[in-house]
């Protein structure tokens, strides 16, 4: 059974409501904005209907699973009336959290979403169970700018991207994946973005040098201008440049910022050549002692604020830069005590630099419990 209604009756279904329950969702001033924490136990659904006019809703599930809805389907309902309902919706960015769904289910929202004018959507911590059905001939799906996922986990394993991406038509522009359970995917199933200029996947501290290319599917990334690998997970600078080589991606912009990076040229990489199309970089909050070797030879942009560079970097060291941030390195300021106090960086660096440990921390935690 393919399920193309499931969010509207997600939204109308009525469910027996004991009554002084808080409203669930909330339509702001502005009529624009809409949010909905259906995370009490028998919420009021049609709560929701408040947000058919907003522009920008949010609805979070408290966890919950939704297979009863997939249940509660009747097949034969005439799909025709709520596609002119989802015609009439002016949703543009569409947030959905805290849910287990089945794949079927969410490949239906996108389907139905499909008949929407909706261009950004992001997922956070989703669960989706099990498996979907056979492949497309045409992406039905909505017509998206914006894809961003944080937190979800796909009982597909290493193809979810591919079986996702069949459901999207294919002028995505900017896909984040934070917190990934695979990046390892499988690329021969992935087809070509050939609209997509930024790549963000930062927040996945377990993905490293190694997991980088079959992250990067080879090919498949022809567009892309922007690639943001901050805590990530990075090594070395020279595996990147080798992994980016390997994939064939030619960013201009690439954030490796709040990575632990080693200065060395990794073994077996020597004298990686960097896309030429290169011009900014970040190595942020990237602890470095010394200007890493092997850069590429001249940039517009090269950040290396909030380091633990202890001597200010002789020219030699340093790619021709015409705009070099060292700011935040114990180098400029020696006299005072607030560098050892905060791990050896700068004052204004410390705070930032604390949140994402935090982050991290999190993340490493939840790869630990998929483990047990
Ligand atoms: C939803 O409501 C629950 C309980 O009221 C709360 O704990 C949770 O943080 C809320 N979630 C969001 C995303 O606002
Ligand atoms: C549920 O929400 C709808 C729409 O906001 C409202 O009309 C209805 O009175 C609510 N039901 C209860 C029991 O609160
Ligand atoms: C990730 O999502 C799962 C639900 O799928 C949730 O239980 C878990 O707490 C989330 N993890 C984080 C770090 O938010
Ligand atoms: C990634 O997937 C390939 C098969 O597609 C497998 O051989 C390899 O071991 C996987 N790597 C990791 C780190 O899981
Ligand atoms: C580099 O990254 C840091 C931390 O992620 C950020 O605060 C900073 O603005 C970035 N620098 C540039 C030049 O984009
Ligand atoms: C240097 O880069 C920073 C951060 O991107 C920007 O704010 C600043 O305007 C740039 N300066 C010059 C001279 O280009």
């Amino acid at each position: 059974m393919e399920c193309v209604l499931c969010l509207l009756l997600f939204l109308l279904t009525p469910v027996h409501i004991s009554a002084n329950m808080p409203e669930p969702c909330e339509l702001e001033e502005d009529a624009v904005h809409c949010v909905c924490n259906f995370s009490d136990p028998k919420p009021n659904w049609s709560n929701a209907l408040q947000c058919m006019s907003a522009v920008d809703v949010k609805f979070y599930g408290g966890g919950r699973s939704l297979e009863l809805f997939l249940r509660r389907l009747d097949p034969s309902t005439d799909l025709k009336e709520y596609v002119d309902i989802v015609r009439s919706l002016r949703w543009q960015r569409l947030t959905v959290g805290g849910v287990r769904v089945p794949a079927p289910m969410l490949f239906g929202v996108l389907r139905m979403l499909g008949h929407s004018g909706l261009s950004e959507l992001t997922l956070e911590d989703l669960e989706v169970t099990s498996t979907t059905l056979p492949p497309l001939l045409e992406a039905t799906g909505p017509d998206l700018t914006t894809l961003r996922l944080r937190n979800v986990s796909w009982a597909t394993g290493d193809a979810w991207l591919a079986e996702l991406q069949q459901w999207l038509k294919p002028g995505l522009k900017v896909l984040n994946i934070a917190q990934a359970q695979s990046l390892n995917f499988s690329c021969e199933r992935v087809r070509i973005f050939r609209a997509l200029t930024t790549l963000d996947l930062s927040d996945n501290p377990g993905l490293g040098d190694s997991g980088l290319v079959s992250a990067l599917c080879p090919q498949k990334f022809p567009a892309l201008q922007v690639l943001a690998l901050r805590n990530a997970g990075m090594e070395t600078p020279s595996g990147v440049c080798n992994a980016l080589a390997k994939a064939g991606v030619q960013p201009q912009v690439l954030d490796l910022s709040h990575n632990s990076l080693r200065n060395t040229v990794s073994p077996g990489a020597p004298g990686c050549v960097w896309p030429s199309s290169l011009n900014s970089l970040n190595l942020s909050f990237a602890r470095l002692e010394q200007v890493p070797k092997g850069l590429p030879s001249k940039l517009s942009v090269l950040d290396l604020s909030c380091n633990r560079l202890n001597s200010k970097p002789r020219p030699d060291e340093l790619p021709k830069v015409d705009n070099l941030s060292l700011k935040g390195n114990p180098f400029l300021d020696s006299g005072t005590q607030e560098y050892t106090r905060n791990s050896g960086m700068g004052p204004a660096c410390a705070r930032s630099s604390l949140a994402v440990g935090i982050s991290g921390t999190l993340a490493l935690l939840q790869r630990a419990r998929r483990f047990i």
